[in-house]
């Protein structure tokens, strides 16, 4: 299917939500410092650019699980892919996500995560689409709330293409 992709958010204002979200989390968590739990592939450029903005000391793991095919429909099933280096016990940890959709994968996600002992868990997603969803999970840091369009960039893909987007695209099908 022949796709293209029109702007939803730019360059310029992605960045700056950023910056914001840096200080506001450097601010929440004062005096101490946060673990950034990754959620690849998407999340991987939003918490880059996260992490340079936050003025405490950050410290970073990675994991991978799967809901999607190729498709831009989530299937509810969650598969842990790659499973995170560092314990997470006694840490404050932040979820780091591209976009909560169905928030299937976030449900899942952040009860395993808070059975491993941290001190606390906290969800900062770069999108949401609130009206897509259909399992209730409590986002503490949102980037964006977005209508309810397939959205590319910024780590976003759609059939693993287009994630090296510096901009937030809407894909439209013809
Ligand atoms: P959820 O479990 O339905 O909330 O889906 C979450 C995951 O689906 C995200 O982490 C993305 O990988 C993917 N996803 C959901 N909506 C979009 C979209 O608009 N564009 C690209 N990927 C999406
Ligand atoms: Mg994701």
């Amino acid at each position: 299917m022949a796709e293209r992709v029109e702007v939803l958010l730019t360059e310029v204002e992605v960045d700056k939500r950023i910056k914001e979200i840096g200080e506001q989390i450097s601010k929440d968590y004062a005096g101490k410092s946060v673990h950034l739990v990754c959620v690849l592939k998407g999340g991987s450029f939003f918490m880059c650019e996260l992490a340079k903005r936050i003025t405490i000391p950050v410290s970073i793991d990675f994991m991978s699980v799967s809901s999607y095919g190729g498709d831009t429909k989530s299937s509810g099933v969650v598969r842990i892919v790659k499973d995170l280096d560092e314990s997470l016990k006694d840490k404050h940890v932040i979820v780091i996500e591209d976009i909560v959709d169905s928030g299937r994968t976030l449900s899942y996600l952040m009860d395993m995560l808070q059975s491993r002992g941290p001190k606390d868990v906290k969800l900062c997603t770069l999108l949401d689409k609130p009206e897509r969803r259909v399992v209730e999970v409590k986002v503490d840091y949102t980037g964006f709330e977005i209508p309810d369009e397939f959205v590319v960039g910024y780590g976003l893909d759609y059939d693993q293409k287009y994630r090296n987007l510096p901009y937030i695209g809407m894909v439209k099908f013809e």
